[in-house]
Formats: structure tokens, C-alpha cells, sequence
């Protein structure tokens, strides 16, 4: 788990921001950065970067490891702490709070502004070895990829597939993002997973959801990551999150990507209110939501 770094910005000094953005620039050149380079990618003096780094591993900020060469690396904290400095000094950032969900692939926390807003940090390579190998395929001209690229990806691709569904799809709004972090409003209601449904309200519930995946199809994503965790349910209506996997309309395996959302989804209230679903097969249902003649989906049940 990845330690909350927002207690210490107010420790941390402009020249540990230099120091922490010159092994971050160094990091796109290979994983462990020299020693001798940072001088000049930090544009500090010998002694300065000498005591930065010192404060900065104290901290947990940065690692150190001795090869051929001394070399030093961001943990996922320093680059956590790059991303925060930058949302406080653009002014998207006040405060920070609780945290709303911390797990394999994200950590989020509430955070404050002119009102309660969620900060999402994306921990994609860190965790998912794969996730690397499909990204080293995309940038071949690379010969090392590290997990600030793939975790800064991912962040990169929620907030295009947010800004362009919202607010015609009910997501939570894009406010801001930065490297691998994204800041977006915060929603209330509960997970699917969790929520309380009863049988006489499945059906409406989950012709809602799948208005929204007809919605987010006509305006370009399919979310591809659609299922019971990734759905609030408020009194107020449904909200679909956790958008990075998500895929244009035009991607080669968009439609399988949709026909499996809407298998998950159904597959989901099926289980759950056996007898109220007719079957009905998850292309036939997925045909029609990309054909524009969903409607309600009750016609199908
Ligand atoms: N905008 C938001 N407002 C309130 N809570 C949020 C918001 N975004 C995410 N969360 C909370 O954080 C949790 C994780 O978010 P999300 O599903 O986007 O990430 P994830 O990558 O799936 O994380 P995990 O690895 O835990 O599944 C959500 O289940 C939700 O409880
Ligand atoms: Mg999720």
C-alpha cells in the first residue's frame, strides 16, 4: 500500500521539488538515475542535491540504489507528492481528506476546493506486470518503460473518456489532472455491489445503466470495464466510474468490449433477481444499444 504523502507538503521546501522532478525527468531515460546527472536535471549545486536526496529518502520520496553507479529512483510517494504540489499550485487543491477507496490498481481521496472533490492516483504499473507488457508494445521505441508512464497513461486515458461523456453520461465531472492523477467530483451513493435493490426495482435500475453504456457508445467510449464495483446507485439515479480501460467506439474490439459489459451487468441482476430478466442474449441487447434502438430495454424482458 502506497503511504497518504499529503501530511508532509507542508515539510517539503522548493529545492526538494527540484530535486524531486529532476530524478522524475531522469526516469524517462532509465529506471535508476544516476547520481552524477542530477546536478543538471535538477538544476541544483553538488552539496544541495546531496542534502535533498537525503531528506527526500528520509521521507520514503525517492530510493537509492548502488550499481556500477549510484542510482536513485521516485517511489510511488515521490511521485504522489509531484502531482499534489502541482494540483495545490494550480489552485484545484485545498485541502485534503478521507480516503474513499484504496485498492490494487488506485488510491482515491476525498479532497477540498470550493466543494467536496475525489483525487484519484492511478497505481497501474506498480501492480500489474501485464499492464506493463502491453504498454512496452506501444512505446517500442523505448527499450525501458517504467510505471510512471503506464500509471500516468491510464490517468491520462480516464480523464479524455470523462471529459467526452460528461455530462451526457452520468459520470463524476472532470475537474483537473496531473501525471498519474486525476481530480474529479465526488459522487455520493453506493456501489452496486452493496446497494440495497429490491426485486421490484431491478429492472428500472438496470435499464438505467444501460441508458448510460447506449450514451457513452453514441458519444465515442465503450467503458470496458463495466460491473457491479464500478456503478453507483443514489436516490438520485446511477453513476458509472473508473473509466481508464475504457476505448473508443472506432477500437477493432470495441463491440466485444461492449457485449461483455452488458453480459457482466446483466449477468449481475440476473443472479441477483432471478425471475425478473427474461433472457435475453447479452449481443442481442448490446446490438441494440449501439444501434440506437434501445429505448427501454423493458421491451426485451
Ligand atoms: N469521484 C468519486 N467520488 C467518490 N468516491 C469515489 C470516486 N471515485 C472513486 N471512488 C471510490 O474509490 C473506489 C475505487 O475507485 P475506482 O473504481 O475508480 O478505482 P479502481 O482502480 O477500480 O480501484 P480498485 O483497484 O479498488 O478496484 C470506488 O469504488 C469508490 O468507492
Ligand atoms: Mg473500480
Amino acid at each position: 500500500m502506497v503511504r497518504n504523502v499529503a501530511g508532509e507538503m507542508r515539510d517539503l521546501e522548493s529545492e526538494d521539488f527540484y530535486l524531486l522532478s529532476g530524478v522524475e525527468h531522469g526516469m524517462r531515460f532509465s529506471e535508476w538515475v544516476d547520481r552524477e546527472t542530477l546536478t543538471e536535471y535538477a538544476r541544483l549545486d553538488e552539496e544541495e542535491v546531496t542534502h535533498r536526496l537525503d531528506r527526500c529518502e528520509r521521507r520514503g520520496l525517492v530510493e537509492r540504489k548502488t550499481m556500477q553507479y549510484q542510482g536513485f529512483r521516485l517511489t510511488f510517494e515521490g511521485y504522489d507528492i509531484l502531482a499534489l504540489h502541482t494540483l495545490v499550485e494550480r489552485g484545484t487543491i485545498e485541502g485534503f481528506g478521507a480516503p474513499l477507496g484504496v485498492g490494487k490498481e488506485s488510491d482515491v481521496y476525498e479532497v477540498k476546493s470550493y466543494k467536496a472533490l475525489a483525487l484519484k492516483y492511478h497505481r497501474e504499473g506498480y501492480t500489474n506486470f501485464r499492464e506493463v507488457q502491453r504498454e512496452r508494445e506501444y512505446t517500442a521505441d523505448h527499450d525501458h518503460v517504467s510505471w510512471l508512464y503506464t500509471a500516468r497513461k491510464a490517468a491520462e486515458r480516464e480523464y479524455e473518456a470523462l471529459e467526452t461523456v460528461y455530462p451526457t453520461v452520468s459520470v463524476p465531472r472532470p475537474i483537473d489532472h496531473n501525471r498519474h492523477a486525476i481530480v474529479m467530483e465526488k459522487f455520493e451513493g453506493v456501489e452496486l455491489s452493496r446497494a440495497t435493490i429490491d426485486d421490484s426495482q431491478a429492472v428500472g435500475v438496470c435499464d438505467l445503466i444501460l441508458s448510460e453504456l447506449a450514451d457513452a457508445y453514441k458519444e465515442g467510449f465503450v467503458h470496458a470495464d463495466m460491473s457491479e464495483y464500478n456503478v453507483a446507485v443514489a436516490e438520485s439515479g446511477v453513476l458509472l466510474f473508473d473509466w481508464p480501460q475504457a476505448v473508443p467506439t472506432a477500437h477493432e474490439n470495441a463491440d466485444e468490449f461492449l457485449e461483455r459489459d452488458v453480459r457482466n451487468l446483466v449477468g449481475y441482476f440476473k443472479r441477483k433477481h432471478p425471475g425478473e430478466f427474461e433472457e435475453t442474449p447479452a449481443d442481442e441487447l448490446a446490438a441494440a444499444l449501439r444501434a440506437d434502438s434501445f429505448g427501454s430495454v423493458r421491451s426485451f424482458w
